[in-house]
């Protein structure tokens, strides 16, 4: 599927050549070539992501489990062999496991709506924390006004880190459910997921994971995490976009009702009665995002290809310099400071709109997000309407975040 990359024998990533493998890296934006610090928004694509979809579209081209055509067949053994693919990505050894829908958002409604919602009252909790982004806030205040259960918050400190005592005080039989994001998008804090899943399980509650910025970044064992639900967005980790995927434990799964009725989730259809198909399909109702779904698997390949582990402790390093570079800028002030952090710089600017800022040094080629990040309460607890954000890749370089300083600094005395 992907071409292997070959590293360099000290095991770092040759990040020159990986860069090549991303066409949208080499354009120019105003004049300037593109420094993309956006990638906690979407990430760039590698090229073996863009051959597999278009391969699918210009050569094989059909719907999958369905025909005895040729075409069908090979549409079909392609996304079957994308669902493996991302299976030794994410390690986990049960096909059924591992359901291909859109993404974070429509795995995180699909366990509400099908795992907790039949299986919650008044009187019963969900347990979240501050730092998580609407996707996973705000299916459980659906399933709140649905049923009357709770929906509860674990606190933060100042740093952006989720109070450990507090969070343990919070965890009661009572909760049905612990929904915690696994990198916060907002601040880049690397949640101890193993941990918590130790904590809730030692009172049987079931714990989901938003996973969407953690994938792109570190290791996912699903196992060794010992989740019962992991979420991803394949967009968030250089693979197409409406394409993700949903691990649950088939013990879990197993007991679920079907969440979207219609075909492929069901094995034989009378007026009377429907009998549902086995795991995975029974939740993939409808003809998938079958171009998506083989990109994503052409995706996984390729990180393997790096491996997760260069990736993590590149980015470690890349994470360090740019916080060591920005603390030269006046008035920078990070939100979001954990020990245990991933490549996300949250920043606001003394006397700078996020917004003013972002817009002119786009003008110097430099893409980062400003705005809320789609995690309003984040900004509600640091006190803050926005944050600009430059969130890094493993593409990204010492010289780009050099760029970025000093197209902060000129935006700076341009808007002062
Ligand atoms: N949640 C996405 C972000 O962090 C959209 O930008």
């Amino acid at each position: 599927m992907s071409q292997p990359q070959i590293m360099p024998a000290d095991n770092r990533l040759d990040v020159a050549r990986l860069r090549r493998d991303f066409p949208a890296l080499s354009r120019k934006v105003h004049g300037k070539p593109l420094v993309y610090f956006d990638n906690a928004a979407t990430a760039q694509r590698p090229r073996a992501m863009i051959e597999a979809t278009r391969r699918y579209y210009e050569e094989y081209n059909a719907n999958i489990h369905r025909g005895v055509h040729t075409l069908a067949e090979e549409a079909t053994e392609a996304y079957e062999s994308a669902r493996a693919s991302i299976r030794r990505l994410m390690n986990i050894s049960d096909p059924g496991e591992l359901i291909f829908l859109r993404g974070v958002t429509e795995a995180v409604n699909l366990v509400s709506q099908a795992y907790v919602r039949p299986r919650v009252g008044p009187g019963d909790q969900i347990l979240i924390s501050h730092m998580e982004h609407h996707s996973n806030i705000v299916p459980w205040q659906l399933i709140r006004e649905q049923t009357g259960a709770e929906l509860v918050v674990a606190p933060i400190n100042q740093r952006g880190e989720l109070i450990w005592e507090e969070f343990e005080r919070l965890l009661n039989p009572r909760v049905k459910l612990v929904g915690m994001v696994h990198i916060s998008n907002a601040l880049g804090t690397v949640n101890p997921i193993k941990r918590v899943v130790q904590a809730a399980h030692a009172l049987d509650i079931p714990v989901l994971v938003d996973g969407a910025q953690a994938m792109p970044h570190m290791p996912v064992d699903v196992q060794d995490l010992g989740c019962d639900f992991y979420c991803v967005s394949g967009q968030k980790m250089f693979g197409p976009t409406g394409a993700g995927v949903l691990y649950g434990r088939r013990e879990i799964l197993e007991t679920m009702q079907p969440y979207h009725g219609g075909g492929e989730m069901i094995k034989h259809v009378t007026f009377e009665e429907t009998i549902y198909n086995d795991l995975p399909a029974r939740f993939e109702a409808g003809t998938p995002n079958i171009a998506g779904g083989i990109g994503l698997g052409a995706t996984a390949e390729y990180l393997m290809s790096i491996g997760m582990d260069r990736i993590e402790a590149y980015e470690r390093e890349l994470l360090e310099y740019a916080t060591e570079a920005v603390s030269a800028i006046p008035g920078f002030r990070i939100i979001g400071t954990a020990e245990n952090k991933a490549g996300v710089i949250s920043f606001t600017l003394e006397g700078v709109h996020p917004h003013d800022l972002g817009t002119i040094i786009d003008h110097e080629g430099v893409a980062i997000r400003t705005g809320h990040h789609c995690a309003m309460p984040v900004m509600q607890f640091f006190g803050v309407p926005a944050t600009a954000r430059a969130s890094l890749a493993f593409y990204n370089t010492r010289e780009e975040v050099d760029h970025f300083v000093e197209a902060v600094q000129r935006a700076r005395k341009m808007l002062l």
